[in-house]
């Protein structure tokens, strides 16, 4: 078992990131050797000024760290500081194909009405992502539902390649989705995922939000009047409704189903201030551990740096293999 995943330095992790994705990472590490990286080769699909995102990699490096990756076990880099994720991703972009490209709902949103005047980046960024999984032969890929579309992406891609050019090289990445937190939606709009995208920062908790702004922006949630059900089935059109009960279960580790039935018969007023209490007990200590890891760019760097020169080194003979299974260099 080999677990690989990453995420865009862009912004805060919110709570959507921690209880979708970076929860499970921090699980994961005592079950198998574990990659973690910051993907700000990605993050060149949207313009952002150099000095941002370099300060942007140091504050998500912190927020991992301060999440539970301890980088003692794992390994955390940033993607740019290891070539092999570019360079495979550039060996791969001979066996994607436009049209599975075209299908990609990710790029659809972004894009939008304007692809003409997309970036390549964006419209790459799968195959990009591909490569990081696959230099690493990843087994178990954990992420937030969002990102499914993507791995089976890299699984094709993995196919195609072992498949025309006849060789073993890649194994095939599994998405690995959290049962209760696959998709954290907007505190203002339970049919738009929670996103750091979102210009409203009044629809995400951030994982640096103090306890004041936690309280208001979960009393500020939209909601509806009806009382919980006794069953997380009877929520069903209850899209907002739903989503609280979500969190709450995910931070608590419980079912969905324990928590209606803890709160059957109740209002959001009674609810809600439970949830905050829940949210700030989580994410308070967090964001103080964030807090000084932040104070010491140094000692950040030198662990991005360690981890990339760990990761170079794993990824080292695939890349060499496809290398050489594409005829770019000689076989031994
Ligand atoms: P990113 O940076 O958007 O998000 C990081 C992780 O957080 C999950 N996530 C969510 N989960 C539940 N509910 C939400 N509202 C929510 N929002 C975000 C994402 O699913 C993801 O797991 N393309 C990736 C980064 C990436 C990557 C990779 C991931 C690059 N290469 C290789 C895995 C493997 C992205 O933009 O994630």
């Amino acid at each position: 078992m080999r677990v690989v995943s990453g995420i865009q330095p862009t912004g805060n992790l919110h709570l959507g990131n921690y209880l979708g994705a970076i929860k499970r990472w921090a699980k994961m590490q005592d079950e198998a050797e574990c990659f973690f990286f910051l993907a700000d080769l990605h993050s060149l699909s949207t313009y952002i000024p150099a000095e941002e995102r370099m300060g942007n990699v140091r504050d998500m490096a912190a927020a991992l760290i301060a999440c539970g990756i301890d980088t003692d076990r794992s390994v955390l880099f940033n993607q740019a500081r290891v070539p092999a994720h570019a360079e495979l991703c550039w060996l791969l972009n001979g066996t994607a194909r436009m049209g599975w490209l075209n299908r990609m709902t990710q790029w659809k949103d972004k894009a939008g009405k304007n692809r003409e005047g997309a970036s390549v980046a964006l419209f790459d960024y799968p195959v990009l992502q591909a490569a990081d999984v696959l230099l690493y032969q990843a087994t178990h890929v954990p992420v937030g539902d969002d990102q499914k579309q993507h791995l089976e992406l890299a699984r094709d891609i993995a196919t195609k390649f072992n498949t025309d050019m006849g060789v073993e090289l890649f194994t095939l990445p599994e998405p690995h989705i959290g049962e209760t937190a696959a998709r954290i939606m907007s505190l203002r709009d339970g049919n738009a995922k929670m996103s750091k995208s979102d210009p409203s920062d009044m629809s995400r908790i951030n994982l640096i939000d103090d306890a004041d702004t936690i309280a208001a922006k979960i009393r500020k949630a939209k909601t509806d009047a009806e009382p919980l059900p006794d069953s997380y089935d009877a929520l069903e059109g209850r899209a907002e409704a739903k989503n609280l009960v979500t969190i709450y279960a995910a931070l608590a580790d419980r079912t969905q189903q324990s928590v209606v039935e803890e709160f059957a018969g109740q209002g959001f007023g009674a609810f809600k201030p439970k949830l905050a209490d829940l949210l700030v007990a989580t994410l308070g200590p967090i964001a103080a551990r964030l807090a000084d890891f932040r104070e010491d760019p140094d000692t950040l760097d030198a662990v991005l740096e360690k981890g990339a020169a760990r990761a170079s080194a794993v990824a080292a003979p695939t890349l060499k293999g496809a290398y050489q299974a594409l005829g770019l260099h000689a076989r031994a």
